[in-house]
């Protein structure tokens, strides 16, 4: 385009020639538009709203002031009176036509964008919600919560207290010394030195003594941790719950009532107790506590392993060397203690084959405890 031949062309055209190749030129240039007009067309938002814009660019071209057609309009009084009616009819009818093209492929657009925008906005409100999935306590912690309630009914305060401890909590406060072989199987995790995860909840009777004073009556359920491998039937972090109870003229038969009351609370009244004679460093006497199963109630099942009774947790008269190094006189006071496993009795009584599945965290076996 452009050439020396077009301007030698365009020079010799005559009125109606300069109509006639304005028309042509802007069908060449609206063929792309045309489409729009009709049905069925798929078109982007986007895409829409560009050729809106570059539709009206086609109209100030072909329409406006300096479009040929504008031009050819000036033309009409120039040309010979006789030719000039029929002359301005054509640039009218063409410039009428144009316009109307453009009008057409317009109005199409908008409705085209129209419908884009709706549905890109569009919401469909039949579609059923995102049901919340409602959360819901750990079984530990249910089991705990049934533990304490039990305990707050009989007058026992429950105890919170660290998980990161010394040596002394940890061992020598609760008749352990360095070297004692009763530190073997306790082994944990250690942190700086001189502290390290508590291995067992016993270290709260010191705590709640040193904090209380006597006479003192409290639970203290929480973590503990030991150096072991995972086998289904230990974790290296597990939860106990530890009991303490000091005042003037405790004897063994309040720990034995005590905990022959919590599991009839618990498990239901026909439950019984049976104290084993054992060892505690910071219990003497000590024994160890087992309660009839709660499935067979005796005579033995898959449950209890067929001996009909199930281990409940260590237990004893608390050590007048774990009363003085909380600062209580043993010539005053005596008390019981005891610890339970809460995961324990938990993997019991929900029947589960591995203690590990507490800790896994997978939603699908902790929904069967909503
Ligand atoms: N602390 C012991 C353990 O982790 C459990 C225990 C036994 C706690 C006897 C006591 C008790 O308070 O008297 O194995």
């Amino acid at each position: 385009m452009g050439s020396s031949k077009e301007e030698i062309t365009v020079a010799e055209r005559n009125p109606n020639q300069e109509v006639e190749a304005a028309r042509e030129a802007f069908e060449r240039e609206f063929e792309r538009f045309a489409r729009f007009t009709g049905s069925g067309v798929d078109i982007s938002l986007n895409d829409a709203n560009t050729e809106q814009r570059a539709l009206a660019e086609l109209r100030t071209k072909h329409l406006g002031k300096k479009s040929a057609i504008a031009g050819a309009k000036k033309l009409i009084g120039k040309v010979a009176p006789e030719e000039r009616a029929s002359f301005g009819q054509l640039v009218q009818q063409t410039e009428g036509s144009i316009a109307q093209r453009i009008d057409e492929a317009e109005q199409s657009l908008k409705s085209l964008i129209e419908a884009a925008r709706i549905e890109r906005e569009r919401i469909d409100v039949t579609i059923p919600g995102r049901r919340p999935r409602p959360g819901h306590l750990h079984p530990i912690t249910l089991m705990r919560q049934r533990i304490e309630d039990i305990f707050v009914s009989l007058g026992y305060a429950v105890e919170d207290d660290r998980e990161i401890e010394t040596d002394f909590y940890n061992f020598d406060a609760l008749n352990i010394p360095e070297g004692h072989p009763a530190r073997d199987p306790q082994d944990t995790f250690y942190t700086t030195e001189g502290f390290a995860l508590r291995s067992q909840t016993s270290t709260v009777q010191i705590h709640a003594m040193q904090r209380r004073g006597a006479p003192v009556r409290m639970i203290a359920p929480g973590r503990v941790f030991r150096r072991d491998t995972p086998d289904p039937t230990h974790n290296p972090m597990f939860f106990q719950v530890e009991g303490l109870c000091v005042d003037r003229g405790i004897t063994m038969a309040h720990l034995k009532g005590t905990l022959a009351e919590f599991v009839h609370r618990l498990f239901g009244p026909d439950t019984k107790t049976r104290f084993r004679p054992s060892y505690f460093p910071f219990t003497e006497p000590s024994a160890e506590v087992d309660y009839s199963c709660f499935n067979c109630g005796g005579p033995g099942c898959r449950i209890c392993k067929w001996s009909g009774w199930i281990e409940l947790g260590g237990s004893g008269m608390v050590h007048p060397n774990v009363l003085r190094a909380a600062n209580v006189d043993p010539g005053e006071f005596t008390g019981f203690a005891f610890g339970l496993g809460i995961d324990r009795t938990c993997a019991r009584i929900y029947q589960l084959d591995d203690i590990r599945l507490l800790f896994e965290n997978d939603v699908r076996f902790l929904e069967q405890f909503r």
